[in-house]
């Protein structure tokens, strides 16, 4: 079994402390930070940009796993690339207004790690095509734009559908599950197989970040 990666997500954190926090999580043994960004048009939320990804790479050796909950991708991709993301994740909608095939190969070609995801609503069919262009398949298990949602084990089916892709195909994808992840959940979806737990509240609501982050991995 592959080890399982916890990605703090930052948007759960206190802002006026983010620095503290970032080397907390780091200290907990988080295993990548995750950013999420939203621009309002594709979520109904507006988090934060560029520059507080940059401030984030500042404080931490740790990798940074960029969610875009934005259109038009490509056109910010390379400011996320500047501020240091090391894996950049975009979403499969057409609402995301992208060219998805196009977006990946630019993440690609600036040396990102390259993620897809899709929202519950989005049937599996869509992400299918570039299943061999993509490093990581995140399966949204809530509605994204808020923090502090309920899990929807619904997802865990396109959870499956990815494990089972990657029996067939020497080069495995991370499965990545985001969306109120706790240790119930996290025992869920590593189950059905993702090996890549984003968690905001269920990690910054916790008095112990080790605490919590080792309940997310069952240890
Ligand atoms: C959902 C975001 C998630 C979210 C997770 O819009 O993509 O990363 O912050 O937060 P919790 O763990 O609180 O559901
Ligand atoms: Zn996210």
């Amino acid at each position: 079994m592959p080890k399982v990666l916890v990605a703090p997500s930052i948007l759960a954190s206190d802002f006026s402390r983010l620095g503290e926090e970032i080397h907390e999580v780091e200290q907990a043994g988080a295993d990548w930070i995750h950013c999420d960004i939203m621009d309002g048009h594709f979520v109904d939320n507006i988090s934060f940009g560029p520059a507080i990804v940059g401030f984030v790479r500042k404080q931490t050796k740790l990798p940074l796993d960029v969610h875009l909950m934005i259109e038009h991708a490509d056109h910010y991709v390379p400011r996320f690339v500047d501020a240091g993301a090391n894996s950049i994740t975009v979403h499969v909608e057409p609402e995301a207004k992208h060219d998805v095939g196009k977006t990946l190969r630019q993440i690609r070609d600036a040396k990102c790690r390259v993620g897809l995801t899709l929202n519950p609503e989005t049937d599996f069919k869509l992400v299918e095509p570039f299943m061999d262009e993509i490093d990581m398949l995140l399966v949204m298990t809530v509605h994204p734009g808020f923090g502090g949602q309920s899990f929807r084990p619904e997802q865990m089916e396109k959870v499956k559908r990815a494990a089972e892709w990657n029996r067939s195909r020497p080069q495995k994808i991370d499965i990545e599950v985001d969306g109120g992840i706790n240790p119930e959940t996290a025992r869920v979806s590593i189950e059905n197989g993702a090996n890549v737990l984003v968690a905001g509240t269920s990690i910054f609501r916790a008095g112990d970040y080790a605490k919590a982050i080792r309940d997310l991995r069952n240890e």
